[in-house]
């Protein structure tokens, strides 16, 4: 392990006094008041006060009809999938998922919890580049797709870390091609985006929307997530998938399959007490990341984007993307990495390296789907097509063409939770610019 102590651009830098995380459940004491009328009333349990009231608030500050609390995110997103699948392809047999034998195009970089329910409901994934401006999936590669496979019925998006993708242009391709959105908004609640001149929240993007509770998220029940809908039918059928499938009759009679994914009163209580700080969580996650634009203005380096005319984010996490040219050598195995210094130059695996070393936590952005060992035989799709197999061993290759594996590589996450001291961020921005001394 590289000893940065050592090294003299490091010269009086100390350990970063306390806790400088990536992104932590900032608590304020109303969790508990909800939790413990939770365990007075005995309701400890997936059924109680809170659950209701938490799925009100929450379609409330949304925009939705309907919200289904449920377990997690990941289980939002497979009740959303099979959704999609009944309602694309009809019901399928107990042992064979909704989605067998059919596409769906994926957003690449994001967490795969994203995309894993298209495999549990035995489809197939086609994942689908990103662009520069948002991080997000590409219009273009989507509307490239859509040429190569005018089939495809389903689109899976995830807003990357809490900043809305380009949800008009989306929106448009869909309608074009009679195609249904699964809106991934696990890290952007309270994030908006203008669409036809009005702003909508992110959740009530697509025609199945989801958020998530993850603990590292920016609000937060230690875990959870909620399926959001103007739909009280879908809004019913992921009730009733998430409580087993129950039918109408004096003893447990199941027509179709079921799961145990709803939310319990006790999470639901914490959610409860965290809601009303959504704004004041945005603020602060807002101020980390403009704290660190400013300080980096002099660094060959910039900032995840967003579009600043239709979007507001909820800077649920602050990136930053090291310019080509001040690309230190920097290389990724499947499991390793072997970086090295050069002058005025570094790396997403020096700086996080650095910044471990000194007490803080960054982390590097998601490694895109199609790059995943799990993923690699899967389709993916550019602007220019095929994203496979584009090299040629007799023809120079020109220009980058899998925008998600650049920025994987030129990009990493900062430390960015709401509890951050502003001299904890600063020690963070002068370790920073030491890597590029
Ligand atoms: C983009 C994205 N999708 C889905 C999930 C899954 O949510 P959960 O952890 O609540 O299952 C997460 C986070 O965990 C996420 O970041």
């Amino acid at each position: 392990m590289y000893d940065f102590t050592s090294d003299p651009r490091f010269n009086g830098i100390e350990r970063i006094p306390g806790k400088c995380l990536l992104a932590s459940p900032t608590m304020h004491g109303d969790e508990k008041k909800y939790v413990d009328e939770a365990i007075d009333s005995g309701w400890v349990t997936t059924a109680g006060a809170n659950i209701p009231a938490v799925e009100e608030e929450v379609a409330k500050l949304v925009g939705v009809k309907y919200a289904v609390a449920l377990s997690a995110g990941t289980a939002a997103l497979h009740l959303a999938t099979k959704l999609a699948g009944e309602k694309i392809y009809g019901q399928a047999r107990p042992n064979e998922g909704t989605l067998a034998g059919h596409k769906v195009f994926c957003s690449d970089v994001t967490f795969d919890a994203s995309i894993n329910p298209v495999a549990y409901e035995d489809g197939e994934a086609v994942f689908i580049d990103t662009e520069y401006d948002t991080w997000n999936m590409d219009p273009v590669a989507l509307e490239k797709a859509f040429e190569l496979y005018p089939d495809v019925k389903l689109i899976v998006l995830a807003h990357l870390y809490g900043t809305p993708g380009k949800m008009d242009e989306f929106k448009k391709i869909a309608d074009e091609h009679g195609a249904l959105i699964i809106e991934d908004a696990a890290e952007s609640l309270g994030a908006k985006y203008k669409l036809n001149d009005q702003w909508v929240e992110t959740g009530a993007l697509g025609n199945y929307n989801c958020i998530s509770f993850n603990g590292n998220k920016i609000i937060t029940g230690s875990s959870g997530g909620m399926f959001l809908t103007d739909s009280l039918d879908d809004a019913n059928k992921v009730r009733k998938w998430s409580t087993q499938s129950r039918e109408d009759a004096p003893w447990y009679q199941h027509e179709e399959i079921g799961y145990n994914y709803r939310m319990s009163n006790i999470i639901a209580g914490i959610i409860r007490g965290q809601m009303p700080y959504l704004q004041e969580h945005i603020d602060a996650k807002k101020a980390i990341y403009e704290r660190y634009k400013k300080a980096f203005a002099d660094l060959p380096v910039q900032m995840n984007p967003y579009d600043t005319d239709k979007s507001e984010p909820n800077f649920w996490l602050s990136c930053l993307l090291i310019d080509e040219d001040a690309m230190a050598p920097f290389v990724r195995g499947e499991k390793d990495q072997l970086w090295s210094h050069e002058s005025g130059k570094s790396s997403p695996g020096e700086i996080l390296a650095a910044l471990n070393a000194f007490g803080a936590e960054g982390r590097p952005i998601w490694k895109p789907m199609h790059c995943q060992p799990i993923y690699r035989s899967n389709i993916f799709i550019t602007r220019n097509g095929n994203g496979r197999a584009r090299s040629n061993a007799y023809i120079k290759e020109n220009g980058i063409t899998d925008v998600g594996s650049d920025i994987f590589r030129r990009g990493l996450c900062l430390p960015s939770d709401n509890k951050m001291t502003v001299d904890q961020q600063e020690r963070v921005i002068e370790i920073i610019h030491r890597c590029f001394q």
